[in-house]
Parts: structure tokens; sequence; C-alpha cells
């Protein structure tokens, strides 16, 4: 607490349940630092805090999965468990309880919801078709199934879309479709399915309030809120479907003879507030701190951070259900990007899918990912990129280069002359007090970009400060001052390096909710105990041995980690079961690299719109002429229709592949591509080249 008259605030943080079907890996590293930073910061400043997680062990990846290994669900996500656990506590993300989804106490708080929301009228079962495996005898998640191409008619795609046209369908467009577990012919079967109301009028007005007014989410994600729920009278909220038929890992649903259960994003999220229960009551705390926790009316925030992926759940499915059952709703939910590495989607085969087990293996210090996540870290929905060779600068610039040598270097001479004693803050040498008066200027600013989540700006001070304490340290020559040896020029000496070490240790406090570890180090040399933010208005007294407080990151050691993440070139096996999950992974069988030969092949040229129609009868097609300079005149059938007004596509200059193989399409001759940019999230973003560019120019 900065201003020490403030009530401590009472926080509830959690991060997103990882699924306890795979490893975890430096994407999730992004979230789970992140929060594990802001909840440091939170108790330095004197508040309460309880962090929570857990697995998310539920659903059929995972009935899957063990059935394949020849466990049971209960051995997979047990030996999961663990694997977590250790990498969690290896890169010093502090749950106070790390628990799983599959556990009594979220059994029973997801039947308390259930009930109440049954007893509101929020409830309601209708027929759904589905696939059904009859090999397995299961119902399958469309994931499950691939088939033809309805298009092109390329073989094994899945239900969604074709990734060698492009082409966009439902599962069941697909020709010869088949199970991808049992490789059976899938039957389309009805099956009775429960459904959370959020149609409902009362979900509606709370969404609209809870999205919109109540300061929960970031501008950006509220205002993706708006859209999902469309205009007031018109709203575009269907119900969801909460259930699952046997066989099936998760809790069976009261009142169904064990044949329903939860869809596993019912229970998800509930098993945050599973985790808490777990955290208070097996510490002995106060039964008290359930109510004020978990039940609407109190003083109590509830945190989340998360992924963009899974805003949709976090924003509207849960806090409706939540508001309907009698608990309370999330203060805020931080939504955050996905991670690229060297600028690219995590990849097994380039080596940069890489594990947070691997990178421990490998001898990598965590706190170097910590630091660099940090600076690179702000408040949007952006991706953040982990550019490898930026990494290894970047930490041994700032935290070996700048940091840790402020310590090291002022630590010599006051061993040597000093007793390892620091000067009397009353000594009045000199009136530079230097090292208060910097933090002093900074200290609101990064307590800020904290609370804020805006970390990269909170590095960004620290290091200027940094900066600023070892130009001190140079421009005051102490190896001068020590060889002259005047009774002055020693007292200068021991100034100088007592304002130094003054400045390492406020830098310190500043760096703690990043650098935990370094920060214990540290402190021991300081001889002070754990740091508060308080602090910042003590200094030291006597400093302890200086021991190496941390190493430079080695190229050579980067370049072991990409090495042993790299999946074999070798035309992988066919994947047997689903779609990975991981948004930002590539699948093992794509080709990693092209040569610059390979790439000079696809002749790219900026291309003038001249004019963009809706072509009839087709969906998502618009038809575009494009100039493209000496070139001459290009017709292109573009499937961007759902993101773009033709009139406003008309006079904008874009990229077009020139020399794709003209194709003859159901309207007319499509005579090259015109490139566009999409992701996870909805959206089709056509490029544009840099004003200057002219039609017809090369792009390389
Ligand atoms: O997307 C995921 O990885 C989910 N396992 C996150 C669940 S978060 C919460 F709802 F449990
Ligand atoms: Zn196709």
């Amino acid at each position: 607490m900065t201003d020490p008259k403030q009530k401590p605030r009472r926080i509830l943080v959690t991060s997103a349940l990882p699924y306890a079907n795979g490893a975890i890996h430096l994407g999730h590293l992004v979230e789970y630092i992140q929060t594990d930073i802001w909840v440091r910061f939170q108790r330095m400043q004197g508040h309460e805090v309880h962090y929570v997680g857990a697995d998310d062990t539920h659903g059929t990846p995972v009935m899957l999965r063990a059935d394949a290994e020849g466990i049971t669900p209960e051995q997979l996500i047990e030996h999961v468990w663990k694997e977590h656990d250790r990498d969690f506590r290896n890169f010093s993300v502090g749950f106070d309880n790390f628990y799983s989804t599959n556990k009594p106490e979220n059994e029973a708080l997801c039947a308390e919801i259930y009930g109440k929301l049954k007893d509101a009228g929020l409830i309601a079962t209708r027929s759904v078709e589905q696939f059904y495996d009859p090999v397995k005898a299961m119902f399958l998640p469309d994931r499950y199934i691939k088939g033809e191409c309805p298009k092109c008619g390329a073989k094994d795609q899945y239900g969604d879309s074709c990734e060698v046209c492009g082409a966009t369908y439902a599962p069941t467009d697909l020709k010869n479709p088949y199970s991808t577990v049992s490789g059976a012919k899938p039957e389309r079967r009805q099956s009775e399915h429960y459904f959370f109301k959020l149609s409902d009028p009362r979900c509606e007005a709370f969404l609209r309030e809870f999205t919109q007014k109540s300061g929960a989410l970031q501008p950006e994600a509220a205002n993706k809120m708006k859209e999902w729920l469309g205009e007031p009278g018109d709203s575009k909220l269907s119900d969801w479907d909460i259930s699952r038929d046997a066989p099936y890992f998760g809790f069976a649903i009261p009142g169904t003879d064990g044949k329903k259960f939860f869809y596993v994003w019912l229970d998800a999220p509930v098993g945050y507030f599973g985790s808490f229960i777990h955290h208070v009551r097996s510490k002995g705390m106060d039964e008290k701190l359930l109510q004020d926790f978990l039940r609407p009316g109190g003083d109590t925030e509830l945190v989340h951070f998360i992924g963009k992926d899974i805003l949709y759940f976090h924003a509207l499915f849960w806090p409706a259900m939540l508001q309907h059952a009698g608990f309370r709703t999330p203060t805020r939910i931080f939504a955050h990007g996905f991670l690229t590495v060297n600028g690219e989607k995590m990849s097994k085969s380039r080596g940069t899918f890489i594990t947070a087990g691997s990178y421990i293996e490998q001898g990598l210090n965590p706190e170097w990912l910590r630091y660099y996540y940090a600076a690179k870290l702000n408040p949007t929905m952006e991706d953040i990129d982990l550019n490898l060779e930026d990494f290894v600068a970047r930490v041994n610039s700032d935290l070996v280069g700048k940091y840790v040598n402020i310590a090291s270097r002022a630590a010599t001479f006051l061993a040597k002359y000093f007793e390892n004693k620091l000067c009397e803050s009353t000594n009045n040498i000199t009136t530079e007090h230097v090292s208060a008066a910097w933090s002093v200027e900074i200290e609101d600013e990064v307590a800020r970009a904290y609370e804020n989540r805006e970390y990269g700006r909170a590095i960004r001070s620290i290091m200027a400060f940094a900066d600023k304490t070892n130009q001190y340290f140079d421009s005051n020559k102490p190896w001068e001052l020590a060889k002259s040896g005047t009774d002055s020029d020693m007292k200068r000496l021991h100034w100088i390096c007592s304002e130094t070490i003054s400045a390492f240790y406020r830098l310190t406090i500043f760096l703690k909710p990043v650098l935990p570890q370094l920060a214990k180090k540290a402190e021991k040399f300081l001889n002070t105990p754990s740091l508060e933010w308080a602090d910042l208005e003590n200094r030291p007294v006597e400093i302890g041995k200086y021991e190496h407080l941390m190493t430079r990151v080695e190229p050579k050691q980067i370049e072991a980690l990409v090495a042993a993440n790299r999946e074999s070139l070798k035309p992988a096996a066919k994947p047997a079961a689903a779609k990975t999950t991981e948004k930002t992974v590539e699948t093992a069988t794509e080709t990693s690299t092209i040569s610059i030969d390979d790439f000079s092949k696809i002749d790219l040229r900026v291309a003038r719109i001249a004019n963009a129609e809706h072509v009839e009868g087709a969906d998502k097609l618009l038809r575009l002429t494009l100039d493209v300079g000496a070139l001459g005149s290009k017709q292109v059938f573009a499937g961007i229709k759902s993101a773009y007004d033709p009139e406003a596509l008309k006079g904008r200059l874009t990229v077009m592949v020139a020399n794709l193989a003209p194709r003859k399409m159901k309207f007319g001759m499509s005579e090259g591509m015109v490139l566009a940019a999409s992701g996870e999230t909805p959206g089709l973003y056509i490029l544009s080249p840099d004003s200057g560019a002219q039609p017809g120019m090369r792009i390389k």
C-alpha cells in the first residue's frame, strides 16, 4: 500500500487451468508468470492475496489418451499434475494451492450451481444430433471426425476446414467421414442434451451490464463482447450446451442416472472456487473466507488472468452462471495475447515449441524468462514475441550488465576499505542523495505500471534508474579516489559506494515481483529481511560477502534448447487422434523451412484494387479487378466478403500472388490471389504496402 491509511485489498487471483493432457510450455508460462508477478507485487504492497489454480482434467481428450496409454484417466491426471506442479515451482509460479478439477469440492459446487440454475428455470433440455462412433460406442466431438474435403476432395481433412484448399464447411459436409479414434464410419445419432439458457432475458440483461458497465473487461474485450451480444432486443446469445453423454470423464449430472455428464467447460472455471475452498480448509483458515470471497456483497475482488481465446467462456458463460446461482461475479478479467517465438507460431519442427521441463533440463535460469516476458508484457490482447537472439542480448545487458554489475562493483570497494559498512544516511559529506532521489522519481510510476500490468513500462523505468546508477559510479571514478587515498577522497569513495549500494537495494525492491529468487540472494547480500514496497523508505547498513548473483545466457544454451525441442523432420506418423488444442502450435507434419529459391518462386506484387464487387450466388467471394502495373489487369476471386464492403476496397493497394496458375471457377477465371491475415479470433485482414508503393512493384 503506497498510502498507509488505505485498507488492504483482499484479492482472489486465478490463472486459467491448464489441460491435464499435455506439458506446460513457454506459451502457457506467459500467463502464469504474468499472474505471479501481479500477485507478488500486490503482496509487497501489503494486500491480502490468494492465488489458486488447478489442472483442468475432464473431457474426451483425457479419456481417450488414458485409454490409448492403457491407464485410467485418474492415473493420467495424477501423473500430469505432478509434472505441472514441478514446472510451476521451477518457474516460481507461487500458487497458494494448485489443485485439480476432479475433486469433491468441485463436484459439490457444480451440483449446487446446476441445482440453482434449474430452480431459476435456466436449464432446458433438447435433442441434439451428433457424430457417434459405433465401434467405440460413444458420441464424438467434431474434431475427432475426418474425411474428404467436399470442395477439392483432399483426404484426411478435419470437419471444419480444408488445409489444402482453405474451404470451410460443416462436419456433415465431409465426404466419406471416419472416426479418428477407431477408423469406423460415424453415424449421426440424436441424444438429449442439457442447456444453460443464456438467451433468457435475465442473462442478457445481466451480461450487458457486466460486460459494458462493470469495468471488469479491458476496453477491447468489452467491444468484442458487444459484438457477441448483438443489439438490445436482438441478442445473439444462444443457449449453451452443458451436457455430454456417457462415456465421458467428468461429473455426472445429478438426476440423470450417470448417463449425462457436465461438459468440461462447465466444471473448469468452477474449479477456481474448488481450489480456493481446498486452500482455505486444508490450511485451517477461517471458513468466513469462503463467504467473503465466493458470495456476493463483500468487498473482496476476484481477478482472472486468461488468454484471449477463452474470453467467451469467462466473460459470458461463467459470470452468468455465477450471477444466477447465488455466487459473486468476477471483478476483473485480464485477457492477454499468445506467444510467438522468433515472430512465428511455436513449432515442433523448428524446435520452438519449448516445454517448461526442457528449459529447466537444459540448465537455463527461469528468471531469465520471467524477466524477458516482463520486459515485453503490456495490458493489451496483442501477442508477444520471444525473439531468442533478443532474449540473450536483453538478459545479459539488463540483468547481468546493469543490475547485478552495480552490486559487484560497489561491493569490492566496500569490502576492501570500509569493512562492508555503508556511510550513515545522516552523513553530511555531500548532499548527493542520488539513490533516494532517483527512486522517488519512479516509485509511483513503477507501482502504477505493475498494477495495470504494464510490466514493459515498469522495466523501462527501472532500467533507466540502473543506467543512472552505473553512470554515477563511473563518472565519479572510484578507482582513482581509492588510488589517491586522501582522507577526503576516501570519504567520498565511501559515499559513492554507499549510494550505489542503496540504489541496488531499491532496484531489488522494484524488480522483486519479477525476480523473486534473485531478490532472495540480493537480500542476503544486503543483510536485510524480505523486502516489501514500504522498504523503499529505508537503506541498507552493512553488506555481506558478495557472491555471484546471476550468470550470463550463452547463445549455445539457446541452440541446445531449440535442438532438444526439435522434432525429427522425417515425415511424422499420421496423427491418430484429435487436432491439437494448443492454439499457437503447428502440427508436427508441417515443412519447417524453405530455401530462398523456393520463396523467390512466388511472384508477389503490389496491386491496386481497381474494382470490387459482389458475386451473384457466392457466399464468401468478392470479384476484384486488380491493376498490377506493367503486368496489366487481373481478375481475382477473394474469399473476403465477410470482412469487407466492396466499395471500401476500391482504390486500395494490396499484395497479390501474381504467378499462381489461373483457376477456372464457377464464376469465371481467377488469375491470382490477394493475401490476407487471419487468426484464431474472427476477422480477416488484407495486406497493404506502405505509402509510396506503386502497382506492379515486386515484393521480395
Ligand atoms: O483453454 C484451456 O487451456 C482451458 N483448460 C482453460 C480452462 S480455464 C478455466 F475455466 F478453468
Ligand atoms: Zn479442400
